[in-house]
């Protein structure tokens, strides 16, 4: 699929899917839990497909329609019968082996070719000191686990990572003692919340985390909430774009929302507003609106509360006047392409001014863009910031591997073009 963009302007009301990283956590949790959970508003994107699949593999019983789900976990957990395909989604995988290593029977995750080449030893180290069975090809996927007791650990993330610090949690409720898990720097935190939402017992100091083991999860229900970071391709497009925009029922967790208090910093009008809370998480109204007019930078603290929406500040910084430097970034070569190299090469074919750094950007503005033909090289994220850039760029646009957005925002095309963009598909 290839979209063909041209210049326009994007603004108005606008609602966004499910939040992902909920969506994940939520199904798992409720999979675990000791009776059935009903969630609404889940994404209909192929990552969170992919969990509920795994799931219902392991005799979880999921039955979405419309958005509507109902997790009945009956008698548990049974040992599948063929390797669990985890697709495109890393936190599938990671969050996966952590629940998965603790079971009594063993089980292999596999993915595809760009999951494939993701770090895994990353949770197989932590997991394995808990006395977790995991073969895996030289850290990277499958992963055949073979299920094992597992015991507390003390465990000091050696990178900033959600999805680690998740896996080894899940571990936690199922292994003998108490499990802490300390990291470097705050990472979204949608896990401890979710398993006090769902009245597990959990120490929060500072940037430890403890959980003691043998907790069954009470069963979930609730709204998930709207994706903060989908609905940054939307925001960050009716600002570029000088448009306003104005959604409703979105996450608002600040470990997610940094890239609103950044934009806010570059001159653009940005408000939040809490309304609700759902499964421990704050959701309010998100309104944007003016254009940035300010270089910034990032450095390691901030980036991971803004990593997934690191390209598209790529994006921003070609559009505001002076140097704009990203540094700190290296986890983004491991995400689902090499998010450096990859939106350093697309940006620049637009006419940008971006070079790569081995953990960052260097970007120099503002630059005219300039429509050609760019490529999603498969990743989500990539291509709907790519779309984004050809609503600015003169001339035609064209987003090869324009499917990549399946995985995490089906409906992005259309929203967008709902809001005045000119995007078609082809
Ligand atoms: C996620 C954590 C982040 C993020 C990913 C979702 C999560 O990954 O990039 O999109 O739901 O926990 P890392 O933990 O690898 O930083």
């Amino acid at each position: 699929v290839s979209w063909r963009i041209s210049r326009s302007t994007v603004g108005g009301e606008a609602e966004v899917p499910g939040d992902k990283s909920i969506a994940h956590r939520a199904l798992i949790l409720a999979g675990l839990a000791g009776g059935s959970s009903y969630l609404t508003n889940l994404p209909s994107g192929a990552d969170v497909q992919s969990t509920a699949s795994c799931l219902r593999a392991l005799s979880i019983e999921v039955r979405v329609s419309n958005g509507n789900v109902e997790v009945d976990p009956g008698r548990g957990m049974s040992a599948p019968v063929q390797p669990l395909d985890c697709g495109n989604s890393g936190t599938t995988m990671r969050l996966m082996a952590g629940v998965l290593t603790g079971q009594p029977f063993g089980s292999c995750l596999t993915g595809d070719e760009s999951l494939s080449r993701r770090p895994m030893g990353r949770v197989v180290d932590p997991l394995t000191q808990m006395g977790a069975c995991i073969r895996s090809q030289d850290g990277h996927p499958p992963l055949h686990i073979d299920g094992r007791h597992l015991h507390g650990v003390e465990y000091t993330l050696p990178m900033a990572s959600a999805q680690v610090k998740s896996a080894v949690l899940l571990a936690g409720l199922t292994a003998r003692g108490d499990t802490t898990v300390t990291e470097p720097l705050p990472t979204r935190d949608h896990t401890e919340r979710m398993l006090e939402a769902a009245g597990v017992e959990i120490g929060r100091r500072g940037r430890r985390v403890t959980v003691r083991g043998g907790q069954r999860p009470d069963p979930l229900s609730g709204r998930i909430p709207g994706d903060p970071s989908s609905a940054a391709f939307l925001l960050v497009a009716a600002s570029l774009t000088g448009g306003g925009i104005q959604m409703g029922g979105v996450n608002t967790n600040p470990t997610r929302t940094a890239y609103l208090n950044l934009l806010g910093r570059l001159g653009v009008a940005v408000s939040t507003e809490e309304r609700t809370q759902a499964m421990g998480e704050p959701v309010g109204d998100v309104t944007v609106s003016g254009r940035p007019v300010h270089a910034f930078e990032i450095g390691v603290k901030d980036v991971a509360l803004m990593v997934d929406e690191l390209p598209l500040l790529a994006l921003v910084a070609t559009q505001v006047p002076g140097r704009s430097v990203v540094s700190g970034a290296e986890e983004l070569r491991y995400k689902e392409s090499d998010r450096i190299e990859c939106v350093a090469e697309g940006l620049s074919r637009l006419g940008a001014r971006i070079q790569a750094r081995p953990d960052g950007w260097v970007v120099d503005g503002p630059s005219r863009l300039t429509g050609r033909r760019v490529d999603s090289r498969g990743d989500h994220r990539l291509a709907m910031t790519l779309a984004v850039a050809g609503l600015i760029a003169d001339g035609e646009t064209v987003v090869d591997g324009a499917e990549a957005a399946e995985v995490s925002y089906p409906e992005f095309q259309r929203t967008l073009a709902r809001l005045g963009a000119r995007i078609d598909e082809d």
